[in-house]
């Protein structure tokens, strides 16, 4: 299976509406998708290149004839899994249905054949003129998806068809055609993220590295393919995500007993929290003294998925694990004594990977097929996480 396709073109036509589709990067980048702006040269004169670089974190150009030696108009189309030209002005949408290539961006649309989505914005009478109305059906009979302009009051006093719709509904019609944000609906996905934290006094603990970023991740990704996310977060500075409900926790025990309460009646359960193997024995009420503190008594915290296999019916269980050695057979070690689903296991070594928002490493499936992650995000196997986790359930 290929990584879940996130890569976007998005084009900007050289409409007022270009300042709203500032906002549609956003939360095109929400719903983890990875979004590169190609703009027109006229749309500059509404937004300029540097916007679009800053919100995107990628290189904007908008020239064949710039950067000439990377050949972008082919990279950057081999690149790409999706299109969305929005606005797309009653100028781009000739050009793009003559298929003239006289810009990088209608070269790109040109020599990619992915699907492709038309958010137009424009005057009322450019919008049912005879040329546009035929530019459109012949985009459609191509394949394009073109949405419909609202109807409504223009950018000067003028009411009509023909203003760009509202983020959300462009959202909506794009997750549509990538025909990702049903796969989850109905689905319950509970996630676990950061590392717990055991109480040596009021002061110390015993604590590890994880950051908790992959299992934000996770959610995210979760939440934005529609399904019902509840994280776990353990010493995670996050208060709140979209569409995801937040338990906090400290430690392993509190949260054993947090999916103890929840694990029953969900279908995916995401352990990507580190969790202590062991804690103190007692806990200090009071700091510690420095000439006392020569030796920490420990015991072993209860293994959280072995605990919640006997609960186990339908569920599928994600385990991880961040490695520094004999990192495959770790892996397979932990899938078999855990009774677990999948795993993703790690090199950890050398400070890689805990705090990044980058990952590496490999999936291990019950079957024993090895996936290989190459260098990538963590958003981005979050995803891949999710597509085998939602294969295996069925
Ligand atoms: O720590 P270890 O490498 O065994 O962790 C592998 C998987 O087991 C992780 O998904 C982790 O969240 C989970 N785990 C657990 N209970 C523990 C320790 C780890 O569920 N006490």
């Amino acid at each position: 299976m290929k990584a879940t396709k996130r890569e976007v073109i998005l084009g900007i036509g050289g409409g007022i509406a270009a300042y709203k589709s500032a906002d549609l990067l956003r939360r095109l980048q929400d719903n983890g998708y990875l979004v590169t702006v190609v703009p027109t040269p006229s749309s500059l004169n509404f937004v300029g290149a540097a916007t679009w670089q800053a919100l995107s974190g990628r290189p904007v150009t908008t020239q064949v004839w710039e950067k000439v030696e990377d050949v972008r108009h082919i990279s950057l189309a081999k690149q790409a899994d999706y299109f969305i030209i929005a606005p797309a002005t009653a100028d781009l949408i000739a050009r793009l249905a003559a298929g003239r290539a006289d810009d990088l961006l209608t070269n790109l649309v040109l020599a990619s054949d992915v699907p492709k989505m038309i958010v137009p914005a424009m005057h009322p009478s450019m919008w049912l003129d005879a040329a546009t109305v035929a530019n459109v059906s012949t985009l459609r009979a191509r394949g394009f998806i073109v949405m419909e302009p609202e109807v409504g009051r223009l950018t000067g006093s003028d009411s009509g068809q023909g203003r760009f719709p509202e983020t959300a509904a462009i959202i909506k019609s794009f997750l549509s055609m990538t025909g990702r944000h049903q796969d989850l609906i109905g689905t319950t996905v509970i996630v676990t993220a950061g590392g717990t934290r055991e109480a040596i006094d009021p002061v110390r603990f015993i604590g590890n590295r994880s950051s908790g970023k992959q299992g934000i991740a996770v959610a995210k990704a979760a939440a934005s393919r529609g399904a019902d996310v509840h994280l776990i977060a353990a010493n995670v500075d996050i208060d709140t995500l979209p569409g995801v409900s937040i338990t906090h926790v400290e430690n392993a025990q509190q949260m054993l007993e947090a999916l103890l309460e929840s694990f029953k009646d969900c279908d995916i359960l995401v352990m990507s929290a580190a969790v202590a193997d062991a804690r103190p024995k007692t806990r200090a009420l009071e700091k510690i003294k420095k000439a006392m503190f020569t030796s920490i008594e420990l015991e072993e915290n209860p293994d959280i998925l072995a605990t919640l296999n006997a609960t186990k019916d339908r569920q599928i269980v994600v385990g991880f694990a961040a490695e520094t050695s004999e990192l495959l057979a770790s892996a397979q070690n932990k899938l078999v004594k855990k009774a677990l689903d999948m795993i993703y296991v790690n090199d950890v070594s050398g400070g890689a990977i805990f705090g990044h928002d980058e990952t590496a490493g490999t999936i291990v499936l019950r079957n024993g097929d090895l996936i290989p992650v190459p260098h990538q995000s963590k958003d981005t196997l979050a995803d891949l996480l999710l597509d085998y986790a939602l294969k295996q359930l069925g």
